[in-house]
């Protein structure tokens, strides 16, 4: 008897532990546990988390929702049912993206750097940031500038890596996107220079170099390379009465070979081009001269006070992710998907005498070490027949959206189409030039027969 009185005990014993166990961790790590947090359709329960966890937990059911493949929900877009609402791609509609929309037209008119988007998805984890409220809320750094130090530091460690280039001996100034350098650049030049009521744009400046008329004050913006047509342009004006401004936003291995690092008095580059992130405005100078970099530092100032830290923040962030790979994975992710578009554009439009695209030679690639064919950031095409001479209304009307030559004070012979936005715009742009070549010229075929 009292032998199976103490068996009982013990069972009882036991089955106690494993209770105890059971609920003990249920409380924390179960699926309402305390340390968990359970996302469903219409909750997201983030009991027992940090503010930090609570921020990451909010970011990722924005960021978890797929919208078919078509689109993405944002923290700070639309919200229906409390949920941040699906905002689709282009030709995609309805509430989770899935529905194609064939009549519309192909955006290929801005040059939206969307392809880079999967590349920051497949590198989720190290590419999020959380913003604590009480992150740099005041006017300056510790320092009393409104420049990350960290972030200038990594900038020049990557030019360094890419080779793309030479930082050493220069100032560098942070921009809300380029444009504001640019902006800042050339205010500077023209309160130096002239009255700024006196300044015209001129269009290109070979016709200076050619022609005889080459007295009066310069500013000769050198774009490489060059937007629209992708060729690396060099300055062709030189002399005291010209002063020259290198944007240089498209100087990265997704679009060019680098054959040289850029060592110019004063170069301009953007982080929208590079990473992809254009929303984040952050663009920076490389400034030689000392008395240069003091005047746009004080335009930038009295402009904007500076660049918003929480973009400095976040592009510090995303640069990390570049270097720390030693710079070879985003590039070799935007040259292959460059690459792969340029070889379906070429091969579209090789079925049509119609349309050329411009020729970029190859480039000796110091990053990549070896020469390449340049995957310009543009098609320039060249619309062939007599007739067509005003080049953007024959893709127009074939439902493709881009820019005429002429926006760019070129011949109306010639359109812009933008091959850096999303995979889905992509592939409505080429299927559109299908139809465009192959049906549209079999039926004019027909109907001269
Ligand atoms: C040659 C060139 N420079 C600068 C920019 C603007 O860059 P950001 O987004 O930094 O203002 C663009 C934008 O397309 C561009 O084509």
């Amino acid at each position: 008897m009292a032998r199976s009185e103490g068996s009982i005990c013990k069972l009882c014993l036991v089955c106690s532990v494993i209770m105890n166990l059971f609920f003990g961790v249920n409380l924390y790590v179960g699926r309402r546990g305390l340390w968990g947090w359970k996302w469903c359709s219409d909750e997201v329960n983030v009991r027992g988390l940090s503010w930090s966890g609570r921020a990451a937990a909010e970011a990722k059911s924005a960021a978890a929702e797929e919208c078919s493949g078509h689109g993405r929900a944002y923290l700070d877009g639309v919200v229906i049912d409390g949920m941040p609402a699906c905002e689709c791609n282009t030709c995609y509609g309805g509430p989770d993206c899935s529905l194609f929309l064939p009549s519309c037209s192909a955006n290929a008119d801005e040059g939206d750097p969307l392809f880079l988007e999967p590349f920051w998805k497949q590198h989720a984890e190290s590419s999020a940031v959380v913003v604590a409220g009480w992150h740099r809320v005041s006017y300056s750094f510790s320092d009393q500038t409104t420049l990350s130090k960290e972030l200038e530091s990594l900038l020049r460690k990557l030019h360094s890596l890419l080779g793309n280039a030479i930082t050493d001996g220069k100032y560098i100034l942070f921009g809300a996107g380029s444009t504001q350098l640019l902006n800042a650049a050339l205010y500077q030049e023209q309160t130096e220079f002239f009255d700024p009521a006196d300044c015209s744009f001129q269009g290109d400046p070979a016709q200076w170099k050619n022609g005889t008329n080459t007295t009066g004050d310069i500013i000769d913006f050198v774009t490489a390379p060059n937007n629209p047509n992708g060729q690396l342009n060099e300055a062709v004006l030189h002399g005291p009465n010209v002063k020259t401004i290198h944007d240089r936003a498209y100087y990265w291995p997704h679009y060019t070979g680098i054959p040289s690092p850029a060592d110019e008095d004063l170069t301009i580059f953007t982080i929208s081009k590079l990473t992809g992130h254009a929303g984040s405005r952050f663009g920076r100078a490389l400034i030689r001269n000392e008395e240069l970099y003091q005047r746009m530092d004080m335009y930038l100032e009295l402009n904007t006070m500076g660049v918003s830290r929480d973009t400095q923040l976040r592009a510090l962030k995303l640069l990390k992710v570049i270097t720390e790979e030693g710079g070879r994975e985003i590039f070799e992710f935007g040259y292959k998907i460059m690459t792969k578009r340029w070889d379906r554009l070429r091969k579209t439009l090789s079925m049509s005498n119609r349309f050329s695209l411009q020729k970029v030679p190859p480039e000796n690639c110091t990053f990549f070490q070896k020469v390449r064919e340049p995957t310009p950031t543009y098609a320039w095409v060249k619309c062939e027949r007599e007739g067509d001479r005003d080049c953007i209304e024959i893709p127009n009307a074939a439902k493709i959206l881009g820019r005429g030559g002429s926006i760019f004070h070129d011949d109306s012979r010639y359109a812009r189409l933008s091959l850096i936005r999303s995979n889905d715009d992509f592939d409505v742009l080429i299927s559109h030039l299908e139809s465009l070549v192959f049906f549209r010229e079999d039926r004019a075929k027909i109907m001269r027969l």
